[in-house]
């Protein structure tokens, strides 16, 4: 697939709740050309592509048979992100998969040594830092702005997750909950702002074993929870910096995308890494208010991951939220849980390299290809 010029085909497999924001994103970046929507269950499929004006539904044999389709954009459950990522890169397509990037550490390893092998890109969600609301605030603790950096807090915490989720059990098992569905967001910024974590230690619970659907057709139906849904974490970075998470899905009190990173002349409170917009505030020691700081940048949305790696494929040049950084997040979600067996520290064996900035004109709506 060497060689190629212009607009990138991409492939969506997995036509479910996340497909929507992702759609309607990717459809209207110049760069890309959506050629395809794929699911098991075709009809999803036919509905969300005949949504976006995208021209073909089918079933993934479809996408991998598709020559034009460079990227496939992998939006399946969890459980199924190491198995459609395989497939694809295993038929030469680049793949931006959707978090986590796999389930089991060794799935992590696999993807990325298949990419390697095959010559392919792999990337992963989430690609919120590219947001300008982190952009920002990652530029001022680079610049110097809050000293030395040393500490972060970050808290997320709600009564569960998406109430409106048809799969509601989906985000409860093996794969998913607080730790799995929520913590990439927050370790991946805590990355981009320290550079990689070097061990980890936590403590959990589970408040609620028993839940129970909330909408559709099996409405009330009760399922177990098998993951824990209150965690709290402690991490230490290599370069010196450690930060305290909470991460619950059993707290009444709705309070979350809480980042604050301090340093030794101020905090900087970084907007929720779970949206690509939001407030960025600095407060300086000695200073009685928090000062707002304006963002940078143009704000793309769920999808400009994918399309940081179509443009980085035809400018021969790294993407940014890479199969290295996917993989030491895995691993430090999979070191937390250890941790937790453990009930110590647990050292996080890989590592990787903070991304390079976006630089201030990058513009998800320009055609640049
Ligand atoms: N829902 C959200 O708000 C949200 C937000 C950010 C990220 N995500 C992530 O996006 C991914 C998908 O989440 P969702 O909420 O859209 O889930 P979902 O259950 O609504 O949709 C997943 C879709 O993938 C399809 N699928 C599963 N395995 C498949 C396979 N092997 N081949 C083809 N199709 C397959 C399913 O049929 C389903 O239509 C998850 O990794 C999730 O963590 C979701």
């Amino acid at each position: 697939m060497t060689g190629r010029q212009g607009t990138v085909g991409v492939a969506v497999i997995g036509a479910g709740m996340i497909s929507t924001q992702y759609l309607g994103n990717l459809t209207r970046y110049p760069d890309l050309d959506v050629r395809i929507v794929a699911d098991t269950f075709k009809d999803r499929a036919a509905e969300q592509a005949a949504a976006f004006g995208v021209p073909r539904s089918g079933s993934v044999a479809d996408v991998l048979a598709d020559e034009d389709v460079e990227i496939v954009v992998n939006l399946t459950n969890p459980t199924s992100h190491f198995q459609i990522s395989m497939m694809a890169l295993a038929a030469g397509k680049h793949v931006w998969t959707e978090k986590p990037f796999a389930v089991e550490l060794d799935e992590g390893a696999k993807l990325q040594q298949a990419a390697n092998e095959a010559g392919t890109r792999i990337g992963c969600a989430p690609d919120t830092f590219l947001g300008p609301g982190l952009q920002t605030a990652l530029g001022l603790i680079e610049a110097g702005e809050i000293g030395t950096p040393v500490s972060a807090l970050t808290l997320f915490e709600t009564p569960g997750p998406a109430p409106d989720h048809r799969n509601l059990e989906l985000l409860l098992t093996r794969g998913a909950g607080p730790l799995f569905d929520i913590a990439p967001y927050y370790i991946t910024a805590l990355v981009q702002a320290f550079g990689p974590l070097a061990s980890v230690v936590a403590t959990a619970r589970t408040a609620r074993p028993r839940r129970a659907i909330q909408v559709g057709p099996n409405a009330g139906q009760e399922f177990t929870v098998t993951v824990p849904t209150n965690v709290a974490i402690l991490a230490q970075f290599e370069s010196g910096p450690m930060s305290t998470s909470v991460l619950s899905w059993d707290s009444p009190l709705n309070r979350q995308g809480w980042v604050e990173v301090t340093g030794t002349r101020a905090t900087i409170a970084v907007p929720d890494p779970n949206r690509f917009d939001g407030e960025v505030r600095l407060k300086r020691h000695g200073a009685e208010k928090w000062v707002s700081v304006p963002l940078r940048g143009e704000s793309g949305g769920r999808g400009i991951g994918t399309l940081d790696i179509a443009r980085a494929i035809r400018a021969d040049r790294p993407h940014r939220a890479s199969g290295e950084l996917a993989y030491h997040v895995l691993d430090s979600m999979i070191s937390i849980g250890q941790a937790l067996d453990r009930k110590a520290f647990v050292t996080v064996m890989s590592t990787c390299d903070r991304a390079e900035p976006l630089p201030a004109d990058w513009d998800p709506y320009a055609r640049t290809l």
